[in-house]
């Protein structure tokens, strides 16, 4: 461990896991999938799973990371109880997956950035306008998105070349009460609305008629992204932490905070959508086509919300972003001896190149070359990433911790705080839940 980048207080190591956690998932993703798949059933099997299986996984990164204190290789590598078992270090590599998601989730933070920039000039005020912008910059403007892209990338380059201390822990100790406060206040604007009881019934009451498979997959595997599961980015934030410190608690903490997030940022969009009119099942554009339009309508105070909303947004975005990139350079700096510059640069470079190929491949005049079948490249990276490198990140942790490392240092880590019951549920859960969860998880991913 490189001890000029420093260790995390308990605060600021809370601050970040849920920085890490809460995401473009929570506040993009999570409302529209539950708009596509029908509400309250689907809210349900999302819970659920984040209380067996999600959270569990998430306690078993931390003990992995708090123990090895190390980058990702090199815990899995240490913590391996004999040489025969050094190949697991292999298994740290899936923190490179990291740099993969990188390339098109950055690129989204740009789109933010753009739309924080249309609230000052104006945003569309009919849902026609709103399409025609979103298509415009989606499909047309590839140069627009790069430089958005770039933003992101010097932002985020910016906050890792401090460190942990004094760049991830401070940037989160900052960006995170802000994007609380934003959305708590945005939710009691939206709580005066006569909709918002109906946005409550739609998430909370379910009607499992509408509960397909496919919507149990998406379920399942929206809790695994979510709770940044399976690349590392939890492990290598709890590498950081002093010795002392406790992760079963902080561990309970950031998957409360993640789906309390996502929960309000849900009933706020839900109240905003049924109080003026717009269909839940919009999908992707939910927050980019249809609110807006909204906002919009509501002259000044709208374009004033639709500016906290979106920055909201760009925080919890650059938030996971940081730990999205933070193994890499974890890794080069601790495996390969770079200077933690080097490190940031050059895993930098590699995500933005990727990313401006991502954005030709969705662009018109350019995507011909950069289309695989009848998939973009973005396209193939996100599938790639959902059913194939994080469930194999999951199921590599949930096997390492649930048979591979010695019983008693897992128990080190988590017997004295967790009581004898519950560590025999999440022992229970680690070594069968969480693995065949994955393997449902990973099989039914290649139907789709
Ligand atoms: N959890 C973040 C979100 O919801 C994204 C993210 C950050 C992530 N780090 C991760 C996803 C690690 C998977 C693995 O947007």
């Amino acid at each position: 461990m490189n001890a000029q980048i420093g260790k995390f207080s308990r605060l600021g190591f809370v601050l970040s896991a849920t920085g890490a956690a809460v995401g473009l998932g929570n506040i993009w993703k999570f409302p529209y999938i539950t708009g596509v798949y029908g509400g309250g059933a689907f809210v349900m099997v999302y819970l659920v799973t984040i209380l067996l299986i999600g959270a569990s996984l998430l306690i078993a990164e931390m003990v992995i990371g708090k123990r090895g204190q190390q980058d990702c290789v090199s815990n899995f590598e240490t913590l391996s109880p004999d040489d025969s078992k050094r190949g697991w270090k292999y298994a740290g590599f899936t923190l490179f997956t990291g740099l993969v998601i990188m390339t098109f989730y950055s690129v989204v933070i740009g789109w933010i950035f753009y739309y924080i920039y249309l609230t000052f000039v104006g945003l569309p005020t009919s849902i026609d306008d709103a399409k025609a912008i979103f298509d415009q910059l989606y499909g047309h403007k590839p140069f627009l998105q790069i430089f958005f892209h770039l933003l992101s990338v010097l932002f985020v380059g910016g906050v890792l070349l401090g460190g942990i201390k004094k760049g991830i822990e401070k940037t989160n100790l900052i960006l995170i009460p802000f994007l609380l406060f934003i959305l708590l206040g945005l939710l009691m604007y939206a709580m005066n609305f006569d909709s918002f009881e109906k946005a409550v019934h739609f998430m909370f009451a379910p009607d499992f008629s509408k509960l397909s498979s496919e919507a149990i997959i998406r379920a399942v595997g929206h809790s695994f992204f979510t709770l940044s599961i399976g690349i590392g980015s939890i492990m290598t934030y709890a590498a950081a932490l002093p010795k002392k410190a406790e992760i079963y608690k902080a561990g309970l903490m950031v998957a409360f905070m993640d789906t309390f997030i996502a929960l309000i940022a849900g009933l706020v969009i839900f109240s905003f959508l049924f109080q003026f009119g717009g269909e839940p099942a919009k999908g992707p554009g939910l927050v980019f086509i249809s609110l807006p339009v909204i906002f919009a309508k509501l002259g000044m105070t709208g374009t004033v919300v639709a500016f906290v909303f979106f920055l909201a947004m760009a925080f919890a975005g650059l938030t996971s972003a940081i730990s999205l990139v933070e193994p890499s350079v974890m890794y080069l700096e601790d495996r390969l001896s770079w200077k933690r510059k080097k490190a940031v640069i050059w895993s930098s470079i590699v995500y933005f190149i990727v990313g401006v190929l991502v954005v030709f491949s969705i662009s018109d005049g350019y995507k011909d070359w950069l289309t695989f079948g009848t998939k973009s490249l973005f396209d193939v990276l996100e599938f790639s990433v959902d059913s194939f490198l994080m469930p194999l990140g999951g199921i590599l942790i949930a096997i390492f911790v649930g048979y591979v490392m010695k019983r008693d240092i897992v128990e080190g880590e988590l017997l004295g705080h967790m009581g004898n019951t519950v560590f025999k549920i999440w022992y229970f859960s680690i070594r069968f839940i969480a693995p065949l969860a994955v393997l449902f998880l990973a099989y039914n991913a290649m139907k789709i």
